[in-house]
């Protein structure tokens, strides 16, 4: 690989992670950078089944707010040149995100999972089993909140701590065919997502994060390419 470059053959098959960096210049926080929400909001209040329970509008309102700010960002040049390369490798690319905001599906990615669910769904909090729906509303009471048909209140379709990630067998099955990773703008903090570099190198895949600072898990990379997302992956993946 020369440096500012990450060479992708005819051959390769590319396995992408984002994490919350890559929104960061689109003007959204990230979770454990000073100025990031978990600095903000104790985990325990609002990103877990217990804090649903204990106090559901609470819960609604962090994520209202979220919404409020997703619907307000755009976009920017790191979520672009994912959806170029995607393009490019015409069904040898494959994007898991750990993020809940809609910026990689309106740069134009397509072939994506949102492993921790998605902001702009809402699904029922019971046991009727109803499909998630979509959903840009904003909750700032409980009275405010919609209710499934089945009666029971409608929660984020968000995968909280302590719950089962979203579409791991369809990740790990692509994580075990990839040729080359690519990791973007994630601390390495939570698991399984944290692991996925592991998976991808013991399958033989060259392994690349790119990040203003190093990652909890930077040794298992290949490369660690320090910078910007916005600045770095337009030229890191250009053709
Ligand atoms: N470009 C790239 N990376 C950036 C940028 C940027 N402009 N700005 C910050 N970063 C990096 C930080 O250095 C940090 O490593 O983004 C990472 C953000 O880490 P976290 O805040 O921990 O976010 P993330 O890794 O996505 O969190 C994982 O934790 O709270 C849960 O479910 C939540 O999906 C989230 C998961």
């Amino acid at each position: 690989m020369s440096e500012q470059r990450v060479e992708i053959s005819a051959e390769d098959r590319v396995f992408v992670l984002t994490g919350a960096g890559i929104s960061a210049e689109s003007g959204l926080a990230t979770f454990r950078d000073s100025d990031g929400l978990w600095a903000e909001h104790a985990i325990e209040d609002v990103c877990t089944p217990e804090a649903w329970e204990r106090n559901p509008e609470l819960v609604w309102q962090f994520y209202s707010a979220r919404r409020e700010g997703a619907e307000r960002a755009i976009p920017n040049a790191a979520h672009v040149a994912l959806a170029a390369l995607e393009k490019r490798l015409e069904g040898r690319f494959f994007l898991c995100t750990q993020n809940v905001d809609d910026l990689h599906e309106r740069a134009g990615s397509r072939n994506l999972m949102h492993m921790h669910g998605e902001l702009f769904a809402s699904r029922c909090s019971g046991e009727c089993g109803r499909a998630p729906r979509r959903d840009h509303a904003l909750y700032p009471t409980l009275a405010d909140v919609a209710r499934c048909d089945c009666g029971a209140l409608m929660r984020p379709h968000i995968v909280w701590f302590g719950e089962v990630p979203m579409g791991m067998d369809h990740i790990s099955a692509e994580l075990s065919r990839a040729t080359v990773m690519l990791v973007v703008g994630t601390s390495g903090s939570v698991y399984p997502a944290a692991n996925f570099v592991r998976w991808a190198g013991h399958a033989g895949a060259r392994t690349v994060y790119v990040g203003p600072e190093a990652p909890l898990n930077a040794a298992a990379f290949t490369q660690v390419v320090l910078g910007k997302a916005g600045e770095v992956l337009p030229g890191l993946l250009a053709d």
